[in-house]
């Protein structure tokens, strides 16, 4: 599988040091109040996993299914909430945890759609942006990498399916996409 990768771009040591940074901001930030994290499925699955294990705070753990992408690399619809929460939002202090922003469609969307629910307030952390390729004016609370307009997969960022279980982040060779 690592020969499929052009390049890697963030290696281990890099991505665990950068979560211990967000680890502290976002604990500060909150300082002891309980959080809801809300986490957008598939891909921030890693990322959360390693984001919460740095994070003192209290907290709760939901999950979202969202999805944009299907198997391509550009955005084919609208992004779609495909399940619903199980935790009550109403009052709640919300993370929103994703693995990257990229047209920042899908995070205003959920952004959006929390808001309706009368939480006390909504913030957001994601693992990697794209400024780029933003289609609106959303900003994360917390940025682990800012990165230029290149796909990327690894640490839970997939093509087609594929990638996730990478533990750094890398550049797919053109061929890989290209031949599919
Ligand atoms: C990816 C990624 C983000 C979203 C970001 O999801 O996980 O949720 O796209 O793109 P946007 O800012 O342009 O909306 P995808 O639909 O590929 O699903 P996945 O999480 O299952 O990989």
């Amino acid at each position: 599988m690592k020969n499929d990768l052009k390049e890697i771009l963030l290696d281990e040591a890099v991505i665990r040091s950068r979560i211990q940074e967000l680890g502290k901001e976002i604990d500060d930030f909150f300082q002891e109040k309980e959080i809801l994290l809300i986490t957008l499925l598939d891909g921030a699955i890693v990322f959360t996993a390693d984001l919460i294990r740095n994070l003192s705070i209290p907290l709760r753990l939901d999950c979202l299914r969202v999805s944009s992408y299907g198997d391509s690399t550009d955005p084919e619809t609208a992004p779609r909430i495909l399940s619903s929460l199980k935790s009550d939002v109403r009052d709640r202090e919300i993370l929103l945890v994703d693995d990257i922003l990229d047209t920042g469609n899908t995070m205003q969307k959920v952004h959006d759609e929390v808001m309706a629910r009368q939480p006390a307030s909504v913030h957001s952390c994601v693992f990697l942006d794209k400024p780029d390729r933003r289609e609106n004016d959303f900003k994360a609370d917390w940025v682990g990498f800012s990165i230029p307009d290149e796909f990327v997969v690894g640490y839970g960022l997939d093509y087609a399916g594929r990638y996730r279980q990478l533990p750094y982040v890398g550049t797919l060779k053109p061929v890989i996409y290209e031949d599919s």
